[in-house]
């Protein structure tokens, strides 16, 4: 059975442009509760930590320059069926194909400054989750 937890990051261009208070209270109303937060601003070695998957990737340095612009939001969200139900709430990588109505279409700016991560797999959300939250596995 699917988990009922997800890890989510609202990314430096959304959380700069003061975004956060709507995309979480757009969240909220779909049915997510937040379980953990906080506000930091990612090193170097940490956003290449986070995105090590897509080191081969000619978009990994600019993604890393990206995640390290400024203040980002971590979250743990709880709703059952977490993964798929967040990645169907914030919409398509590229904001240009994202559905009407997801966060990626209503904040994002681009498909690197898209506004939202997700976690893409239960597996991946505790791992995520543990890389933000070391206490996760007790919340
Ligand atoms: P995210 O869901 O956080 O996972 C990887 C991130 O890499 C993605 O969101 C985008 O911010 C970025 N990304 C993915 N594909 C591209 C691309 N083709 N060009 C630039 N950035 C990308």
């Amino acid at each position: 059975m699917a988990g009922n937890r997800t890890l989510t990051i609202i990314k430096p261009d959304a959380f700069g442009a003061g975004k956060a208070g709507k995309i979480i209270a757009h969240l909220e109303a779909g049915g997510f509760r937040v379980v953990a937060a906080r506000v930091m601003h990612l090193s170097t070695a940490q956003a290449e930590e986070f995105y090590g998957v897509h080191r081969e990737r000619p978009f990994f340095r600019s993604l890393v320059t990206f995640m390290t612009s400024g203040k980002c939001m971590p979250m743990i969200l709880e709703k059952a069926d977490a993964v798929a139900e967040l990645r169907r709430a914030i919409g398509s990588t590229d904001p240009a194909e994202a559905a009407e109505g997801t966060v990626r279409k209503l904040y994002a700016e681009s498909k690197e400054r898209n506004a939202i991560h997700a976690s893409d797999s239960d597996e991946n959300a505790t791992r995520e989750s543990r890389f933000f939250f070391a206490e996760a596995g007790t919340l």
